[in-house]
């Protein structure tokens, strides 16, 4: 089979745009820990109130498991809630969050902490809090006339 130079350069280009993206891909996915929300459980959006764990939001010591608190977060329009949260410096904090309205947004600025909340679906992540300082929750999803005033703060402080 004759190739064509031309040819033979753009199969060149082509393969190795291909390594270059997979290797971007990969990196993301396992040294950096980027993957898609795991949406896995599901909670009745008009309950949530009334649902355990979110009939209790706030941070929470947890024993026995792998990570240290577990801070519940219900997300309704226009607000967080709880608004203020303190959590203790190096912390491994298992966040799990919903929304008792629409969809909203979860973005910790300044980390790579960023859910979709979903009504009627529970998100979660689990994140270290090695940083002290003022963190400001965003919610990064368009969700009616108040949108860009909801928000919330996270105070990582010395144990
Ligand atoms: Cu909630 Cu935008």
């Amino acid at each position: 089979m004759h190739l064509h130079r031309y040819e033979k350069w753009w199969l060149t280009f082509g393969i190795a745009a291909l390594i270059i993206f997979l290797l971007i891909v990969g990196i993301q996915a396992f040294h950096q820990g980027h993957k898609p929300p795991s949406a896995k459980a599901i909670v009745n959006p008009e309950r949530v109130s009334e649902t355990e764990p979110f009939n209790k939001p706030g941070l929470k010591k947890v024993e026995g498991k792998d990570w240290d608190y577990e801070l519940v977060v219900v997300a309704a329009a226009f607000s967080f809630n709880p608004g203020n949260i303190e959590i203790p410096k190096g912390a491994k904090v298992k966040i799990i969050a919903t929304t008792k309205d629409v969809v909203h947004g979860f973005e910790i600025a300044g980390t790579n902490i960023n859910m979709m909340l979903e009504p009627g679906y529970v998100s979660d992540y689990v994140a270290t809090f090695d940083k002290k300082g003022e963190f400001l929750i965003i919610c990064n999803e368009y969700c009616g006339t108040g949108h860009h005033m909801m928000s919330a703060r996270i105070k990582v402080v010395d144990k």
